[in-house]
């Protein structure tokens, strides 16, 4: 199988390759003057199974780079197109809220299934669980990476408990405490704008414990500073932060100070992408 990359997940695809059976791609990106851009991809391809691994945290030109290189390979006569979208952008507007919103995640899933055989994810916001899955009909198989992130933080913390931010988030927090061997539990969260959210905690007792808040992205960062706030206020003895998918879109300084240790996963590259998901995609990629 020949593995490509957009320009978003070169270091990623490059890990992913390296493993047996599977093969780095060649293919030629790059801008117009206007901003469009420009594919060629210059593997042999016909007849061959072929991987693209593109995140989307810059998610129009990720996405529309992604369905040039699909177009690409599919004009070239590979026999089979797997997408793999790490992060997949457009995934929390996944139904209508509001009367006459339309529903991203379906519209940006069905294009990308127009363009491939098969739509790998990790921890796609909309689901809750790894697995196959098929929303709006559209078959997709999600990794799960959270079991990564919470091994990453087993062995650092010596009294652990582990903290959903929202309720959302508590299934993956109650796996994540069975590998940690903890308690865990969730905060009740309300978001008063895109950047803005209240928290309140309930009976859990924090005191002197090793919070870890695990999340499945980090955008603002917003939720996970208003989060290790209250653990802190409440008397929790450290606070660490743990996510799949880094986004950071104010920038990471903004955790200095808030929170003792924060990692994510490399589905996105940023300066705290300490746990890597290279084998995990490699392992669920060969056709
Ligand atoms: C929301 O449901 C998500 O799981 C995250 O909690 C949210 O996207 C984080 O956003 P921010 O970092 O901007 O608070």
């Amino acid at each position: 199988m020949i593995i490509f990359s957009g320009s978003q997940s070169k270091k990623l695809a490059e890990g992913v390759s390296a493993q047996d059976d599977l093969e780095p791609g060649v293919v030629e990106v790059r801008q117009f003057p206007d901003s469009e851009f420009y594919v060629r991809i210059l593997s042999g391809v016909r007849g061959k199974s072929c991987g693209v691994i593109q995140s989307m945290p810059d998610p129009n030109n990720n996405l529309v780079e992604m369905l040039l290189i699909l177009g690409g390979l599919r004009d070239c006569g590979a026999k089979n197109i797997t997408a793999v979208v790490p992060y997949l952008a457009y995934a929390r507007q996944d139904k209508k809220f509001k009367e006459g919103e339309a529903v991203s995640a379906r519209t940006i899933l069905g294009i990308l299934d127009e363009f491939s055989d098969r739509i790998i994810t990790v921890n796609s916001h909309f689901l809750d669980n790894a697995g196959r899955f098929k929303p709006y009909g559209i078959e997709l198989e999600n990794l799960d990476a959270f079991p990564l992130v919470a091994e990453y933080f087993r062995d650092k913390l010596k009294n652990p408990v582990v903290i959903a931010p929202d309720k959302g988030a508590v299934g993956y927090a109650k796996n994540a405490a069975r590998i940690i061997d903890c308690d865990f539990d969730y905060l009740e969260k309300t978001r008063i704008s895109d950047d803005k959210v209240e928290m309140s905690i309930k009976n859990l007792d924090v005191g002197g414990k090793d919070a870890l808040i695990l999340d499945d992205m980090i955008s603002t960062g917003g939720t996970i500073i208003e989060a290790a706030r209250l653990l802190r206020r409440k008397g929790a003895g450290s606070v660490s932060a743990g996510c799949v998918h880094g986004l950071f879109t104010k920038g990471l300084e903004r955790f200095r100070g808030e929170v003792d240790e924060i990692a994510c996963t490399d589905t996105l590259e940023t300066g705290v992408s300490k746990v890597g998901v290279g084998e995990l995609i490699a392992r669920a990629i060969p056709y």
